[in-house]
């Protein structure tokens, strides 16, 4: 397989410049696996916005790990008020939605 290496060289340079088209995506996902029924949701202010969200992930904005940590916080189980939605993610949704909050959940 002469050409895979190819193959993924170029996939990986338009995953990297084509960022906004990724962040639909993502927030397209977002909606597709029940954030937005608590995130950004009048009805549920105990859970803060999306943009609270990637505010505060901000911080760690280009440091090594950020989308790892933000990636666990969301998936590790809470002892009271469990949230499946959280739980349930695959890491492959995890991670794409922990690399939109960190580019700003736009
Ligand atoms: C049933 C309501 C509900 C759903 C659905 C939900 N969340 Fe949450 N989420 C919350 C609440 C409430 C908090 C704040 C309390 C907490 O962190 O336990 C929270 C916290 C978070 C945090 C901060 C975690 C931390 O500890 O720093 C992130 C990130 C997050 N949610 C992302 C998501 C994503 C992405 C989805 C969709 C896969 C989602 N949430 C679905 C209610 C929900």
């Amino acid at each position: 397989m002469a050409h895979t290496p190819r193959i993924a060289l170029s996939i990986a340079l338009a995953l990297t410049l084509s960022a906004s088209p990724l962040a639909q995506a993502s927030s397209a996902l977002a909606v597709e696996m029940g954030c937005t029924n608590c995130h950004s949701n009048a009805f549920h202010p105990n859970a803060p916005s999306f943009q609270q969200l990637a505010d505060e992930s901000a911080k760690r904005r280009g440091e090594t790990g950020a989308e790892d940590h933000l990636m666990s916080e969301l998936r590790k189980p809470r002892l009271l008020g469990r949230i499946g939605a959280h739980e349930h993610l695959s890491e492959e949704s995890a991670r794409a939605l922990a690399r939109w909050m960190l580019d700003g959940a736009h």
